[in-house]
């Protein structure tokens, strides 16, 4: 009962359009419309600029960290659900957002997040890798892929160190993911016709 509602709890965290609300709020846009169609922060940088950016990254990656914080409230103290599980579940509502049409984003700010509520050594590891493969690639979405495939062969380094399996199990699970919501950028990156970031 009490991880059904963590559950419940975490795909509505999730579930938040924060890219969809500051548009539509301040805005009066929906950035689904615009750009890549995508309701992430990069499209968001890409329509509404770096403020509104900025405040859609935050908002997409605390989700995240939210849902893996959620079990450790001591009014969950009973639960027995893995707060990675529910880490996976707030990014499946990041995706498919309840309180948007089910069209949400790639996946990727609210996965650093649970990673940052999980192990935040490697969230700053990632965040490092993120910007230096930025400003080698300019093209945010290959730079996602990257830091995805850094962080699943961080994870399977640890799992070897450690014993931690559930951290392998969260990375591969969220790569697989990530990968599979980035098949049109994949497509546009062999194509060429990604398009590059100039601010970096
Ligand atoms: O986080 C999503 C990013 O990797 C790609 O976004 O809008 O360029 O498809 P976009």
């Amino acid at each position: 009962m009490i991880n059904g509602l963590l559950i419940l709890c975490a795909y509505l965290i999730g579930s938040i359009p924060s890219g969809l609300w500051i548009g539509k709020i301040f805005y009066k846009i929906d950035i689904r419309e615009h750009g890549s169609g995508n309701l992430g922060a990069t499209n968001t940088f890409r329509i509404l600029g770096k403020k509104a950016g900025l405040i859609v990254t935050v908002m997409d990656v605390l989700k995240g960290t939210a849902a893996v914080l959620l079990a450790m409230l001591p009014a969950f103290s009973e639960a027995t659900i893995h707060p990675l599980i529910l880490g996976v579940v707030a990014v499946v509502g990041h995706v498919f957002p309840v309180f948007a049409g089910f069209r949400g984003g790639k996946a990727v700010a609210t996965s650093a997040g649970v990673v940052l509520g999980y192990s935040w050594p490697l969230f700053i590891v990632l965040f490092f890798t993120f910007f230096l493969t930025l400003k080698l690639t300019k093209i945010v979405s290959l730079t996602s892929i990257i830091v995805s495939s850094v962080a699943l062969i961080y994870s399977i380094v640890y799992y070897f160190v450690t014993g931690d399996f559930a951290l392998f199990i969260l990375v591969a699970c969220l790569f697989s993911f990530i990968v599979y919501r980035h098949r049109a950028n994949i497509t546009r990156i062999k194509n060429g016709t990604e398009p590059k970031v100039k601010w970096i």
